[in-house]
């Protein structure tokens, strides 16, 4: 069975198995980057996920804190574009889970919400400009028609995790209209955004890390 909830240490092993994931995709988002950027959006993400995974090697004690230090840590070391808009999805999701001691589908909706609006103001892009925005919304969409379906939390954090993989592959053919890659024009169509990609590595871990089986406590 299931879980219906997100706790705390899964909250955790969610950002430490995404932090992993970004180191040992370091080197593909780098090479995505030099395609169409300036090539350090591996190095960008790793340095602020280890720097991240040191903070949360201890655990934490609190679900929207751990995501505020979270969104702290990212802003102090990783420059560039990307470093404050990652930051803004953790610091909005912290904002919007503040007091939970654990968080339900619905919980989940509303922060992943919160956070693709905030990149959207900090950013100004928009759906098909070639961003990690790319990814993002159609993942916050996808749990959205999940929780109207009924679905349970692990089948909405798989839908939200393809949902933001179809949406990083349809980056390929797009001509980017926002950062560094613009500069390109044209020449930006053929490749798949960096940004896009690092964003479904992080739901991708989450489908993982947050739909665990419960273990069942036995009552006898
Ligand atoms: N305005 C924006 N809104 C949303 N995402 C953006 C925006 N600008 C860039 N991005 C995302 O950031 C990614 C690039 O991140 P990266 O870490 O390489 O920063 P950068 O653009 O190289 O910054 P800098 O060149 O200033 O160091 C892009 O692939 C794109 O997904
Ligand atoms: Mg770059």
């Amino acid at each position: 069975m299931s879980n219906t909830v997100i706790t705390l240490d899964e909250v955790v092993a969610w950002i430490l198995a995404y932090a992993r994931a970004i180191s040992e995709n370091r080197a593909m988002l780098t090479e995505l980057d030099a395609a169409i950027g300036d090539g350090d959006h591996g190095a960008n993400m790793d340095r602020g996920f280890k720097a991240v995974s040191a903070k949360l090697q201890a655990g934490g004690t609190d679900i929207s804190q751990v995501l505020k230090t979270t969104g702290m840590t990212l802003l102090s070391t990783v420059g560039g574009a990307s470093g404050p808009l990652y930051s803004t999805i953790f610091l909005q999701a912290a904002q919007a889970c503040a007091g939970k001691t654990q968080l339900t589908l619905q919980d989940w909706i509303v922060m992943m919400d919160a956070a693709a609006k905030a990149v959207v103001a900090r950013g100004k892009a928009a759906a098909g400009d070639k961003t990690m925005l790319d990814a993002l919304i159609p993942a916050v969409q996808a749990l959205k028609d999940a929780a109207v379906a009924g679905l349970s939390l692990a089948d909405a954090l798989r839908a939200s995790a393809k949902a933001a993989e179809d949406g990083m592959e349809a980056t390929l053919p797009l001509i980017a209209r926002k950062g560094r890659a613009s500069y390109l024009g044209e020449r930006s169509a053929g490749h798949i955004d960096p940004g896009a990609t690092s964003t479904y590595l992080l739901f991708k871990t989450a489908a993982a890390a947050l739909a665990q089986p419960q273990v069942q406590a036995r009552k006898w």
